[in-house]
């Protein structure tokens, strides 16, 4: 360790995790799915908007606060949910992630399938806002249940993921036969034994698994499988309707791709509209988010948030996101390269990186509060 404190951008953070975690492991986090097509060219149309910038502009004071689930945020990004952190971290996943959202006061998001149990992520971020991501299991006891124990622990938020009914085709995975919790076979030993820090950290800490279900027969196979078999494909905008309604409290629908889309969600109940691909792991050639915002921002009215993530690797892009309509920017492997490479240590590193850049380019640009931002900067290269 030690190693991620010196990283100077995201992509040391990818390298120093690469070089920590077996190949299957490393795979499902910097995959996506089918050709790729999305996953790459989501962190390159970044590059496409390019910049121009006010002069001599009093910026002394940067205001790098937005709001993020009806809440103020220090910083205009937070922590999207990613399953089963204790893979990249087999000691302590989300709550090394969780407590370094808490050292700088961002918002944490706990996915239906973390690693660790909800009071314990709770415990570990108690001042910050938290947010429950919602798989819909197809027992809808289960889902309700979720939802109350969240909100037992301090949950305040909750969000709907819509984009994953059906597992994307990330070949990555069964290429190298990676299932969770990680098991020994012909195709992964020889991946396992070439990491062996890893391994031991594996075998030291407790089976890696969904472990807000216990009962619940999930173990053994690929996250695919998971998705595929025991996720509802009966859900429609009724069901999310109830979601919102029994939740009773900011609430998020996260993956919505269109503007026809983005008034559903909020004619049933979003507070917020969440607009991703899912970083590329489900549809591929899927539009790249920083496209869509734009046409979607202007069918919202001004009190409804609206959430972009996907691609995430710079400040920069957090800037573009906002600029081109995003109230406030989910981010996902950004921050478990991170974890991967240095635990809590890592994290740090990783939202230090991306807040200083945040600072910098609004300093860069003249525009001292991030509530300035819009498109008036912003160029698309022909
Ligand atoms: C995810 N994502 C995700 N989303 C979600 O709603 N529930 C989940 O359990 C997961 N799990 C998950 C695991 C891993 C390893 C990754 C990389 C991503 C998607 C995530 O919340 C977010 O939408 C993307 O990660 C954003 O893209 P970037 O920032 O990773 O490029
Ligand atoms: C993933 C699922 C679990 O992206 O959301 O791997």
């Amino acid at each position: 360790m030690g190693k991620a404190k010196s990283a100077i951008n995201i992509d040391d953070l990818r390298t120093l995790a690469k070089a920590r975690l077996p190949r299957m492991v490393f795979d499902y986090i910097d995959g996506g799915s089918e050709d790729e097509v999305t996953l790459r060219r989501q962190v390159d149309r970044y590059t496409d908007y390019e910049l121009q910038w006010n002069s001599l502009v009093d910026i002394s004071k940067i205001d790098t606060s937005a709001t993020v689930f009806g809440e103020r945020s220090p910083l205009p990004f937070f922590i999207s949910p990613t399953a089963a952190s204790r893979l990249f971290h087999p000691k302590e996943g989300e709550l090394a992630v969780a407590r370094a959202a808490q050292k700088v006061g961002i918002a944490y998001s706990a996915s239906t399938l973390a690693s660790q149990k909800l009071d314990a992520i709770a415990a570990a971020a108690p001042d910050v806002p938290k947010i429950i991501q919602i798989y819909v299991w197809k027992d809808r006891g289960i889902v309700k249940e979720l939802m109350a124990r969240a909100k037992a622990a301090g949950f305040t938020g909750c969000v709907l993921t819509v984009d994953t009914i059906v597992a994307g085709a990330r070949e990555r995975d069964p290429r190298n036969r990676f299932t969770v919790p990680p098991k020994l076979n012909s195709k992964t030993i020889s991946q396992a034994l070439a990491k062996p820090g890893y391994l031991l950290d594996m075998f030291t800490s407790p089976t890696i698994g969904p472990v807000n279900f216990e009962g619940l027969d999930t173990g053994g196979q690929g996250i695919m499988n998971v998705i595929n078999d025991l996720f509802d494909r009966t859900m429609t905008w009724k069901d999310a309707e109830w979601m919102a309604n029994e939740w009773d409290g900011p609430f998020a629908i996260k993956g919505v791709a269109t503007k026809e889309d983005a008034v559903r969600a909020v004619d049933h109940g979003a507070s917020a509209v969440w607009v991703s691909n899912h970083g590329g792991r489900q549809i591929d050639t899927s539009v790249p988010v920083i496209d869509l915002l734009p046409e979607i921002r202007a069918v919202l009215s001004p009190k409804t948030e609206l959430i972009a993530d996907g691609g995430v690797r710079r400040g920069s892009h957090i800037l573009k996101l906002i600029a081109r309509g995003a109230t406030s920017v989910a981010i996902g492997r950004a921050y478990l390269y991170g974890l991967a490479a240095g635990g809590e240590e890592g994290v740090d590193r990783a939202i230090r990186i991306l807040k200083d850049d945040v600072e910098r380019g609004l300093g860069l640009l003249g525009v001292p509060r991030i509530a300035d931002l819009d498109g008036t900067l912003l160029r698309l290269r022909s």
